[in-house]
């Protein structure tokens, strides 16, 4: 008898562990920054400016000296993020996109920068964002030479990582033009991946990977995710609202396959933000942050900090929106719902917090009304008795107490986005 009780208590105990185990590994799944690259960084999506969409790859330092690709760019620009609050509101990582590099390697193989361009060397260019506070990006290419020609890092990842490191550079972002096969793609990414690691400097990887993999076969996420920190998965980005929308579309429709892989430590890349330059109107660059919010992207902005519009300025510092963007939950938000040429998006928040953005497509007519049915957000129980709701775009305002049964009617601009927070109290997020 005594046996048989003690038997099945072991039984009984065996069975409370194995169940204890079976919880812990499933919280530990649901958890993607267990996943994520081990190297402690962009444990919230990465922030920053990125020359690339704004400035390309302008060489022509003789005609145009003051946007040409130059240590000169390169430090105004640091001096801008120092002293207009951008940095304080977060915008971190200063990033050299292509064109930076001189034709040829030097005699010991190393890259080496543009001597006219740069004539002080990468070196001192990543002295000076850092006496700024600020963190210096810079970039290369996995193939054999870079998108605009320049020479490319295939079998000399190692030699290139440990420059990389020894000039004091904080982020590579890695592209993926020239290479010869995916192979030689993965491999690559995964090389530099490790030789980076191997410097023993923190350096922030960003890939390119999953987008030159698309064409050839779908990109495994759990991989790319224990290599990189963010991963650029659709095309560039162009100052245009055809750009921003294709962009948001690529991303809704490949939901169900990306969105999970995000979190601490890894996170999907729509590319730069363009809001201060050209192609957007005053609606669509309010839809482009309010969305890269949602999505938890990389904020990198890519426009001349010299001529912005204070209107500009104001949206991509807005801290309500930013601290959206930075949630330390690090869930990706996803579209839940599209009918009449409206689109819903939400993301879930630490704090129990949601946040709903909610988007007018229709590009004929004018602000159209749309109403939600409070019930049906946030998995049904962000509202559940009831939220505050307070919108933070286009105008910050309190709307009030909101409860599960009732309904919020919202009025949007043509391509225009309405944010909305929803809280369990009246009290706003802050930025840590
Ligand atoms: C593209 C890349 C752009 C930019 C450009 C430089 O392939 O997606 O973001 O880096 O190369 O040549």
């Amino acid at each position: 008898m005594v046996t048989v009780t003690m038997k099945l208590t072991s039984r009984v105990q065996h069975l409370g562990c194995l169940l204890a185990l079976c919880f812990l590994a499933q919280v530990l799944w649901d958890i993607p920054g267990v996943w994520a690259l081990d190297n402690g960084l962009a444990m919230t999506p990465t922030m920053g400016w990125l020359h690339w969409e704004r400035f390309m790859c302008n060489t022509d330092c003789k005609e145009e000296p003051d946007s040409c690709i130059s240590e000169k760019l390169f430090m105004q620009m640091a001096d801008l993020m120092d002293s207009d609050g951008w940095k304080e509101v977060g915008y971190e990582y200063l990033c050299i996109d292509d064109c930076w590099m001189a034709a040829q390697r030097d005699s010991k193989g190393r890259l080496q920068a543009d001597p006219i361009r740069f004539p002080s060397g990468i070196r001192h260019l990543a002295n000076y964002v850092h006496s700024k506070g600020l963190k210096l990006g810079i970039y290369a290419d996995v193939g054999k030479k870079t998108c605009a020609g320049f020479p490319g890092s295939f079998g000399y990842y190692d030699i290139d990582a440990e420059t990389f490191a020894d000039w004091g550079v904080d982020l590579l972002k890695f592209d993926g033009c020239y290479c010869d096969s995916v192979e030689q793609l993965a491999d690559g990414y995964k090389h530099m991946s490790l030789a980076l690691n191997k410097t023993g400097r923190s350096i922030v990887y960003s890939c390119e990977w999953p987008l030159y993999m698309w064409p050839f076969r779908k990109p495994n996420y759990t991989e790319i995710r224990q290599y990189c920190n963010h991963w650029r998965n659709s095309g560039d980005v162009y100052d245009s609202w055809q750009s921003v929308k294709s962009i948001l579309e690529w991303t809704s429709s490949n939901q169900k396959t990306i969105v999970s892989a995000a979190g601490p430590g890894g996170w999907n890349d729509p590319d730069m933000l363009v809001i201060g330059n050209f192609g957007l109107s005053w609606d669509q660059q309010i839809t482009q942050m309010a969305l890269w919010a949602i999505m938890a992207a990389p904020l990198l902005m890519s426009n001349d900090l010299r001529h912005i519009s204070l209107q500009a300025k104001m949206l991509l510092q807005n801290k309500d929106v930013i601290a959206i963007n930075q949630d330390p939950l690090g869930k990706q938000g996803y579209l839940l719902r599209k009918e009449d040429n409206f689109e819903v998006w939400e993301r879930p928040l630490s704090s129990l917090a949601w946040a709903v953005a909610m988007v007018n497509l229709q590009e004929i007519g004018g602000p159209r009304s749309y109403t939600i049915n409070i019930a049906s957000l946030g998995q049904g129980v962000a509202c559940n008795p009831a939220c505050f709701i307070t919108e933070l775009l286009p105008t910050k305002t309190k709307l009030g107490f909101y409860e599960w049964t009732s309904c919020l009617k919202t009025r949007i601009n043509p391509t225009g986005t309405v944010l909305l927070l929803l809280g369990r109290s009246q009290t706003f997020k802050k930025l840590p």
